[in-house]
């Protein structure tokens, strides 16, 4: 009996014993009240061409093993490589050839922006082969979604880019990652989701990259809010509803050739009886998430705009569309309620002297403080014009 189940075991128990000991696996009694009907451990592989997907890792949780394998307890991540994270899915051969990548191995709060730099130059490289149907990353889900914005905005190409992650380590108790990335490359095989822009798979849900968020630390926890899924992995396959139409892909005017660092942009948040922030990093932009500031924070940013740096203000929630112009007329300028004359009973007080004139402050539509960060950065490299941002804001 014993013997039978050991045989009849899933690669994934197989490579995990080989890497550590894993008690869910070996802990297998001959007391078993029933026989275990036998899986194949080796799906049939299709003799027919299949899609040629390549996998790049760079580490995070989809790569994590426990220092007690099969509990519920800590783990390092960033641990497996990519061969030994697609060995232990073997189903993956019956929908796509999949070739390997090692970027880095992480936890993803070590990701850097000058990371983001270069795995989009290695992205926008190997897309050029015409036998790659689409780009797989596995990344920590801690800064999955400014990863996969970056790339959103920098990727030039058509076919299918997909991160995908996991909240539970390679060796935990049900494993998340397996799934994901089952999903995550049949969606980058598929020539449904050419035209997509980069997405986020997880939890058989496609999403676009610009609308992705990690909302919580358990399954199920990215979510798009408001804006929707664009489709599922259904056993059959990816199955799209939507199609994002905003501006990404080859119509990215966000070129990588010649940027090896992105400018400085720091992140702020307006709060009740707050003062405004100040740098010692000297900022080219900031990014302030506020659902509207006090007089203090007004004229710190205010002071800001006026020594050149560029100011993007986003809603606290991310949820937030007003703003930024759209298809109608100039709006009306709203009064700016930082610099107000002291009007008074007394006809004999003077009003205080105008404020030199401040550059506009950019407002960002429907995008988080952090996102609308990495998209102020990958418009710097290109202009400081806050005009000019304001309508890369309104488009991207
Ligand atoms: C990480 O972000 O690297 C760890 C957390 C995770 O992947 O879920």
């Amino acid at each position: 009996m014993l013997l039978s189940l050991r045989r009849s075991r899933p690669a994934a128990c197989g490579l995990l014993l080989s890497l550590i000991a894993l008690p869910a696996c070996a802990q297998v009694t001959t007391s078993a009240p029933a026989p275990v009907p036998v899986v194949p451990a080796t799906p049939a592989v299709p003799t027919t061409p299949r899609p040629k997907v390549l996998l790049i890792a760079t580490g995070g949780t989809i790569a994590g093993v426990q220092n007690a394998p099969g509990t519920l307890g800590a783990y390092r991540a960033g641990t497996l490589t990519a061969e030994q994270i697609i060995s232990s899915v073997p189903e993956l051969a019956r929908f796509a050839q999949v070739e390997t990548e090692q970027f880095s191995n992480v936890a993803s709060t070590l990701v850097t922006p000058e990371m983001w730099v270069t795995l989009a130059k290695r992205i926008n490289e190997v897309l050029q082969r015409e036998d790659l149907a689409g780009v797989v990353v596995t990344h920590g889900t801690d800064r999955l979604e400014e990863t996969a914005f970056f790339l959103y905005l920098t990727v030039r190409s058509e076919k299918p880019v997909v991160v995908v992650g996991a909240q539970r380590p390679a060796t935990g108790i049900s494993p998340d990652g397996p799934i994901n990335l089952l999903a995550a490359v049949r969606t980058a095989a598929s020539p449904k989701a050419v035209a997509k822009g980069v997405m986020v798979v997880m939890d058989d849900r496609i999403l676009s990259a610009r609308e992705s968020r990690k909302l919580y630390q358990r399954t199920g926890g990215f979510s798009t809010g408001d804006m929707g899924m664009l489709g599922v992995v259904a056993n059959q396959g990816p199955e799209f509803f939507f199609a994002p139409v905003r501006r990404f892909g080859p119509r990215s005017e966000f070129d990588l050739a010649g940027v090896d660092t992105l400018p400085r942009v720091e992140l702020t948040m307006s709060y009740p009886g707050g003062t405004g922030p100040s740098f010692a990093t000297n900022p080219v932009g900031v990014v302030v998430a506020t659902t509207g500031m006090t007089r203090a924070e007004g004229q710190a940013y205010r002071t800001l705009r006026q020594q050149g740096v560029v100011v993007v203000t986003s809603f606290t929630s991310g949820e937030n569309v007003n703003g930024g112009g759209g298809d109608g007329p100039p709006p009306t300028p709203v009064r700016d309620t930082t610099v107000r004359a002291t009007a008074t009973r007394d006809t004999t007080a003077r009003a205080e002297p105008a404020e030199p004139p401040a550059p506009p402050a950019v407002t960002a539509l429907h995008l988080t403080a952090g996102k609308a960060r990495i998209l102020l950065m990958v418009a710097l490299t290109r202009t400081k014009d806050p005009r000019e941002i304001q309508r890369i804001f309104n488009e991207y």
